[in-house]
């Protein structure tokens, strides 16, 4: 697991467990994301996705497992260290700071892979005003590749749902991930919403970042923009497969209706 080859899966996570106290969140869960892949999963609410999320880009410590990304080994790596790795995630709850514009918001969010110190910032010489050039160029870049080109200068408060949802998703594009993995990002939007921003994932995939993980509740979505879709259920995987593969298992079915009875 801790060789280095270019052949290497993107993300291999092996025998993942957490606990909180008496709570088992994410019980010896295995997978691979192939580069390349849209990998997409999905789970009824307390499944154990986020807690997923959050143990392999660092922000909880495994309490049994390993999570490699590009073939090293990456488990109990801080999520600065992670996320200059190349492995970047939203947030179910947003990383936007709603007094920032859009542009500032995307820029902001260009500092997590710039490697330039805070002397150079206030002393810059040509090849740091190049790196702040570039940035800028960058991250209005984003900006339009995610439709949000009319609202640059746009106060973050300002948006709708579904805008705050594409800025977030350039907030986390700017740290020019490898792998992008997105938490619920259709989270609060319509069906027309979701549909219109399943176009856009489908573009960011073909012209950005070609490898993503995206936690989704919006079947519709989530099963349209995956390559393979895992489910999980209380802590434990209960499927893996193509889309059309996940969606007809009996267990699935029972794990979304037996909870929407409950
Ligand atoms: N920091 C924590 N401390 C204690 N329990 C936690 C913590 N984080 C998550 N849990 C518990 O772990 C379980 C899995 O939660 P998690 O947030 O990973 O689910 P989820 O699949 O993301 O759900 P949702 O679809 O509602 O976002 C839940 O029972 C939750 O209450
Ligand atoms: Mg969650």
């Amino acid at each position: 697991m801790n060789a280095t080859h270019d052949d290497a899966p993107l993300l291999t996570v092996e025998g993942l467990s957490k606990t909180f106290g008496g709570i088992k969140a994410v019980q010896d869960i295995d997978f691979q994301v192939n580069r390349g892949e849209v990998f997409g999963l999905i789970g009824p609410n307390g499944a154990g996705k986020t807690t997923c999320f959050n143990l392999i880009t660092g922000f909880y410590t495994p309490t049994t497992g390993r999570v490699a990304f590009q073939g090293h080994d990456i488990t109990g790596h801080s999520p600065y260290r992670i996320a200059r790795r190349g492995l970047v995630r939203s947030f179910q709850k947003t990383n936007v700071l709603k007094p920032l514009t859009v542009f500032e918001n995307v820029l902001a969010g260009h500092y997590l892979s710039a490697r330039q110190s805070l002397l150079a910032t206030f002393f810059p010489t040509a090849p740091v005003r190049r790196a702040e050039r570039e940035a800028r160029d960058n991250a209005a870049r984003l900006v339009t590749l995610l439709d949000l080109g009319a609202r640059m200068d746009t106060p973050a408060y300002r948006l709708s749902c579904g805008e705050l949802r594409l800025l977030e998703v350039a907030v986390a594009l700017a740290a020019q991930p490898t792998l992008l993995m997105l938490d619920e990002p259709a989270a609060g939007l319509n069906s027309q919403e979701a549909m219109r921003f399943g176009g856009i994932l489908k573009r960011l995939r073909r012209e950005q970042v070609p490898s993503i993980v995206i936690v989704e509740h919006n079947m519709s979505l989530v099963m349209d923009v995956s390559d393979r879709v895992m489910v999980m259920d209380f802590g434990r995987k209960l499927a893996e497969g193509k889309p059309a593969e996940v969606k007809n298992n009996p267990q699935v079915v029972e794990a979304y209706l037996g909870r929407a009875r409950a």
